[in-house]
């Protein structure tokens, strides 16, 4: 049996280096596997979460779709779509929602996050501008992945809980329903799992230090020699692990690279020199993808059209397992 491979990126914001470590490189290489069957989607309905600006939206599933076709996925193999063209999914999300405890939902990170800004500053109502859309956000992610039956989710450590949460949801539909759900699991890579921003914090779009896989040359140079570095100067033996800079360079190198460098930090490279090196290794390695991406974004339609014909593929199977599923809970046609 084919192990089904799944993941979906949030479209806000531009893609940057941690989405590619995280889920696309890990996604695409998967689905260079003869035993993979593979979903990748653009999680649009789970930006409307987040954002309230139809323009970045538009931009961000735009950039996000280009991004993963110019670093090489091979959308005739795999199955890449929009989730909001697969309307079975919010119709699962309901079914699901029937079944998800709210206790569970009150234990989940992304919410709780938020609770507690709201008790940092004082506030008299925890709640305060929490949408139901933020609240039940692990119900729709669950729908994502339950209804293409995916064992393996590639994503990054601060998703985990939401994977396991999709288990339990299906464990429970399973117990009342029978065993329609195959129950998923997170695949984490640990070396990139918490890759490092500008600031030395993990790279996440509501941190504002993430690095745009596609900025222009000149650009993507000035933001790596903006990575914050510490005060110790060129010639003083240095530590590797830990070391923004050593740690990002890591999540992009080979083994005998990554050994390289570290010695290179015993023998006391500079910061300045340091980030040259990161920079070049960088760019190499995005140099070709980077025109690809640029030639996309200029044919938005061709983007959309990939995306047709991967919605269509992933609907043969949602309309049929959505039938099923509404036949379980007893709702059917009567003729
Ligand atoms: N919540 C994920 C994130 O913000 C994106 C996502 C939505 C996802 N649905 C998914 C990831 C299903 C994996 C599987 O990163």
């Amino acid at each position: 049996m084919k192990q089904v491979y799944l993941t979906g990126i949030t479209t806000t914001g531009t893609p940057h280096l941690g989405n590619y470590a995280g889920a696309i490189r890990p996604a695409i290489a998967a689905s260079q596997r003869s035993d993979t069957e593979n979903f990748y989607f653009l999680a649009d309905l789970h930006a409307l979460i987040k954002s309230n600006d139809p323009a970045s939206v538009a931009q961000s599933r735009l950039e996000i779709a280009a991004a993963w076709i110019a670093l090489g996925l091979d959308t005739d193999k795999a199955v890449f779509y929009s989730q909001s063209d697969i309307p079975e999914i919010p119709a699962l999300t309901w079914l699901l929602t029937c079944q998800t405890s709210k206790g569970l939902m009150n234990r989940a990170h992304a919410y709780k996050a938020v609770v507690q800004e709201n008790e940092d500053a004082g506030s008299t109502d925890p709640d305060k501008g929490i949408t139901m859309g933020l609240f039940s956000y692990p119900v729709l992610m669950a729908a994502d992945i339950l209804m293409f039956k995916a064992h393996k989710i590639p994503v990054g450590k601060d998703q985990i809980q939401h994977i396991e949460m999709a288990r339990d949801i299906a464990q429970r539909f399973n117990h009342h329903y029978g065993e329609h759900f195959v129950l998923p699991e997170a695949v984490v890579d640990e070396s990139t799992a918490v890759l490092a921003g500008l600031d030395g914090r993990k790279m996440s779009k509501s941190y504002n230090n993430t690095i745009p896989l596609f900025a222009p040359e000149k650009q993507f140079r000035k933001l790596i020699m903006k990575i914050k570095t510490n005060s110790q100067e060129p010639g003083e033996p240095k530590e590797a692990d830990g070391n923004t800079l050593f740690e990002i360079y890591r999540a992009f190198a080979t083994p005998e690279q990554i050994e390289d460098v570290r010695r290179q930090y015993a023998d006391g490279i500079g910061w300045g020199e340091m980030k040259q090196y990161l920079f070049e290794h960088l760019n190499l390695m995005l140099r070709d993808p980077r025109e690809k991406y640029q030639a996309l974004m200029a044919q938005p339609e061709e983007i959309g059209k990939i995306l047709e014909q991967g919605a269509e593929k992933a609907r043969a199977h949602s309309s049929v397992f959505l039938k099923e599923l509404y036949k379980a809970v007893g709702i059917s046609a009567f003729n």
